[in-house]
């Protein structure tokens, strides 16, 4: 993985970054020694190694049994106890997997909304195919995915009666706390722990996301391996100069004081959609409080060029733009020889449509550094496991250095908690009348 500033340095000069190179230094050992706020939660450092052959190879088991037992396995979770698995399965898997035959299941997703039409279509799927359920929450209590496995785990009941549901059926929770833990013992599911001093949002290297990974047939000892160099990476090299974590949160920081207060992360490359809807979560909750923090946009190029490019260039000067770009496709398709010519096309007949976009790619970076808008670049060689294992650990490891820079506790989401309580009086839940 690489990270390239050259096109932001107009906003920010390198000379600007190496006085102010001590913050990130002090805020990347707070992280690292565990002395900051939040500390509590900062098992997701040492996870890559923390995660035991034995542990991996339950989740390899488990995953095998539910694949061979299904053509759907629903994923029920929401915010860290989704996104992650989502993030690395879309970047991962054919781009039209549902329509391909296969003999591994489709994964899809419940508990991340609440919309009755949703779950209505999702259970139509399951009538007609063979399924299994992951449920994941580490509280075991919010609302969305306890309300989708309630309607899921009776469907599942009633297709293969109440035993044999239970083979079908698979937890992700906390070790002793929760709903969830106490109807998993009830009832006997396999469960998998995340562990306690793991968050939510930097859960993605738990049983919470390597399950569902796993399932959908990719090699989380490659996503391990991937996240355990670039822990070394980042570990062996403590200074400012060669660390792109510090770098990244950094520069971030300084355009964030200037007066850019939105971050667009965009990727040419759609199979990204899930991982910039990861990195949104990673970074909003975890720098968006004491009416502080960057701003996590999103976008896919080209399609967002023809939607908000006319923004990026033009609107409001408050961005910033990181692109997440990777070097090789894997495939590669012809662009046809055409006689007529009729589109004008043939001038690119002998050049692959990748080679294509990254001179779009160009041209568009150009384009928006002369709106002013600083561009950040990160870069893997191909998608793949270990590409996808590094970036995690890489943002991960940014996002807790930019926390800390801000002064915030990157661990906590003490907002996320003020629609619930709203909810659930308006709902007339017990205890909360007031
Ligand atoms: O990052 C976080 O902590 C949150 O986004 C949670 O993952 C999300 O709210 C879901 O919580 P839980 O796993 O307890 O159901």
């Amino acid at each position: 993985m690489k990270l390239e500033y050259n096109d932001a340095l107009f906003a920010v000069s390198q000379t600007e970054l190496d006085a102010h190179a001590s913050l990130a230094v002090a805020a990347y050992q707070e992280t690292i020694q565990k002395s900051g706020r939040g500390n509590d939660f900062l098992g997701w450092l040492s996870l890559p190694e923390d995660v035991s052959e034995q542990d991996i190879q339950d989740i390899e088991e488990c995953a095998a049994k539910l694949t061979a037992q299904s053509k759907v396995v629903v994923v029920i979770g929401i915010g860290g106890s989704y996104l992650g698995a989502r993030a690395v399965i879309e970047a991962l898997q054919h781009c039209f997997k549902p329509m391909m035959r296969s003999d591994l299941p489709t994964v899809l997703y419940a508990g991340n909304n609440m919309s009755e039409d949703y779950i209505h279509d999702l259970l139509n799927v399951l009538d007609e195919n063979d399924y299994s359920l992951v449920v994941i929450s580490k509280s075991g209590t919010t609302t969305e995915p306890a309300l989708a496995f309630r309607v899921l785990k009776q469907h599942c009941e009633d297709k293969y009666g109440v035993d044999a549901a239970r083979d079908r059926i698979v937890a992700i929770t906390d070790r002793a706390r929760g709903a969830l833990k106490t109807l998993a013992t009830q009832e006997g599911y396999p469960t998998f722990v995340i562990p306690d001093d793991v968050g939510g949002r930097y859960s993605v290297l738990t049983p919470v996301g390597l399950l569902p990974i796993a399932i959908a047939g990719f090699s989380i000892r490659k996503l391990l391996d991937g996240a355990k160099a670039m822990r070394k990476e980042l570990y062996d090299n403590a200074d400012f100069a060669h660390n792109q974590a510090m770098q990244y949160a950094l520069l971030r920081y300084m355009l964030y004081n200037q007066g850019l207060k939105v971050e667009l992360m965009a990727s040419f490359e759609p199979k990204f959609f899930y991982f910039v809807e990861w990195f949104k979560q990673l970074f909003g909750e975890s720098e968006g409080k004491e009416n502080k923090g960057i701003f996590p946009a999103g976008a896919i190029f080209s399609t967002d060029l023809h939607s908000l490019g006319q923004y990026i260039q033009e609107g409001s000067r408050q961005l910033f733009e990181t692109i997440l770009t990777v070097e090789h496709a894997h495939s590669f398709v012809n662009i046809p020889f055409d006689e007529q010519n009729t589109d004008g096309l043939n001038y690119l007949q002998h050049r692959s449509i990748d080679e294509i976009c990254h001179i779009a790619q160009q041209g568009t970076c150009q384009a928006h550094v002369d709106g002013q808008v600083p561009n950040i670049k990160i870069t893997i060689p191909e998608i793949n496991e270990f590409h996808l294992g590094e970036l995690i650990y890489f943002f991960e490891m940014s996002c807790a250095i930019s926390g800390y820079m801000l002064k915030v506790n990157p661990f906590d989401q003490p907002g996320v908690e003020a629609y619930k309580r709203n909810m659930f009086r308006l709902l007339g839940k017990p205890g909360y009348e007031k």
